[in-house]
C-alpha cells in the first residue's frame, strides 16, 4: 500500500498543486480544508489533472475531535502537510485574534494529535516574511529573524519556534519548515490556481485580473525604492515547483534522511525579479497590453527580497526550474479559464 499523507488546506492554492505532484509520486492523499477560502470542486480539479480523487473531509483544523475523528478514520497516516491558514496581511492587521485563533490553534492541535497516531513528519509552510528586509541578499537561511511587520507574519514566526519547542520537548516528531518566497503561476492544465476572495491583494492576481478587464487598472506600489528601477523586487517561484519541494521533502522525512530533526529550507528561485520586470515580462509572454499606473508605496511591503536557494538545492536535492516566461502564461491561462468557466 502507498503512504498516506494528510494535507491540511488541499483544496487552497498551494495545496491543490501539491496535492496533484504526490498524487503523481504514488502517495495516497487525505484532503482536509474548511473551505474558507476555497470550493470543493477543486477535488474534481485535481482528480481531471492527476486521474485519482483524494479523500476528502470538510472540516477546520481548530476543531480538535473533528481531526482526532479523521486521524482514527484514515489509520496509519504517515506524514501531514500543514497549508491550512489565514494569509491575507492587510486582513491579519484588522483581525489579529482570528489570525492568531487561526494559524496557531489549528498548528497546535496538529502537532497534539500527531503522536497519538503515530505520524512521523509534518512539513509546515513557512515565508520569507519572516525574514523581514534582510541585511544581506540572497538571504539564506541562517538570516536572523526581524521582527514580524504584521500578525499574519507573526504567526509564522511563532508556528516556527512552536515547532521548535514541541521537538526539543522530546515529541517523536520529525519537521521540515519550507519558508516560500513568492509562489505565482497555475497548473499547465489551467484546471488549478490562484482564486482569491474578493479584490486580489496579491500582485499577480491583480495583474491577470486587469488584463482580462475585470479591474479597470494595477496600481504599481512605489517607484522611489533603492532598486534598479525604483519598484520591489521579489523572488517569484512557479507553484508547481513549490509543490514538487514538499514532495522531496515528505520523501525526506519519511525515508530518515534528515540530519535535524527541524530542518529548515528556503523555497525560491535565487533570481529577484521587479514589479515592472515582472509586469513587462508579463506583457511580453503573452502579448496583452497591461493598464498600470505608478502610486504611492503600500504600508508594510518589504523593499527587497530573494532567496539563496543552495541549501535546498543541494541538501533537498530540489531546484525551481519553470521559467518566469512560462510561469506567467500559466497565470494568464488559468485566468482566461477562469472566464471560460463563468467564474470571474
Ligand atoms: C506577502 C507577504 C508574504 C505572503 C504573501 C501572500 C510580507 C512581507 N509578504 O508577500 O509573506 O506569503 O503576501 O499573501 O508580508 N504589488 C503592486 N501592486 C499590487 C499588488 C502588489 O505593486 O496590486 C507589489 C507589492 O508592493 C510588492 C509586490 O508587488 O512589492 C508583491 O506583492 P504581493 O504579491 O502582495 O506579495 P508580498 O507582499 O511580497
Amino acid at each position: 500500500m502507498s503512504e498516506r499523507i494528510l494535507v491540511t488546506g488541499g483544496t487552497g492554492y498551494i495545496g491543490s498543486h501539491t496535492v496533484v505532484e504526490l498524487q503523481n509520486s504514488g502517495y495516497e492523499v487525505i484532503v482536509i480544508d474548511n473551505l474558507s477560502n476555497s470550493n470543493a470542486d477543486v477535488i474534481d480539479n485535481i482528480e481531471k489533472v492527476s486521474g485519482i480523487r483524494p479523500a476528502f473531509e470538510k472540516l477546520d483544523c481548530c476543531d480538535f475531535q473533528a481531526l482526532d475523528a479523521v486521524f482514527a478514520k484514515y489509520e496509519g497516516i504517515k506524514g501531514i502537510i500543514h497549508f491550512a491558514a489565514s494569509k491575507a496581511v492587510g486582513e491579519s492587521v484588522e483581525k489579529p485574534l482570528l489570525y492568531y485563533r487561526n494559524n496557531l490553534l489549528s498548528l497546535i492541535n496538529v502537532l497534539e494529535l500527531m503522536p497519538k497516531h503515530g505520524v512521523e513528519g509534518i512539513i509546515f509552510s513557512s515565508s520569507c516574511t519572516v525574514y523581514g528586509q534582510p541585511d544581506q541578499l540572497p538571504v539564506t537561511e541562517q538570516a536572523p529573524i526581524k521582527k514580524a511587520e504584521s500578525p499574519y507574519g507573526n504567526t509564522k514566526q511563532i508556528n516556527e519556534e512552536i515547532i521548535r519547542d514541541t521537538v526539543a520537548s522530546g515529541s517523536p516528531i520529525n519537521a521540515i519548515l519550507l519558508r516560500y518566497f513568492n509562489p505565482i503561476g497555475a497548473h499547465p492544465s489551467a484546471l488549478l490556481g490562484e482564486l482569491p476572495n474578493g479584490v486580489p491583494q496579491n500582485l499577480v492576481p491583480f495583474l491577470t485580473q486587469t488584463a482580462i478587464g475585470i479591474r479597470e487598472k494595477l496600481s504599481v506600489f512605489g517607484d522611489d525604492y533603492s532598486t534598479p528601477d525604483g519598484s520591489c523586487i521579489r523572488d517569484f517561484i512557479n507553484v508547481v515547483d513549490l509543490a514538487k519541494a514538499h514532495v522531496v521533502a515528505i520523501h525526506r522525512i519519511l525515508d530518515k534522511k534528515q540530519k535535524e530533526k527541524v530542518e529548515v529550507f528556503n523555497i525560491g528561485t535565487g533570481r529577484g525579479v521587479s514589479v515592472l520586470e515582472l509586469i513587462h515580462g508579463f506583457e511580453k509572454a503573452t502579448g496583452v497590453k497591461l493598464n498600470y499606473q505608478i502610486v504611492g508605496r503600500r504600508a508594510g511591503d518589504i523593499e527587497q527580497v530573494w532567496a539563496n536557494p543552495d541549501f535546498a538545492n543541494n541538501e533537498l536535492g530540489w531546484k525551481a526550474q519553470e521559467t518566469l516566461e512560462d510561469t506567467l502564461r500559466s497565470a494568464w491561462n488559468w485566468q482566461l479559464k477562469l472566464r471560460e468557466r463563468g467564474i470571474q
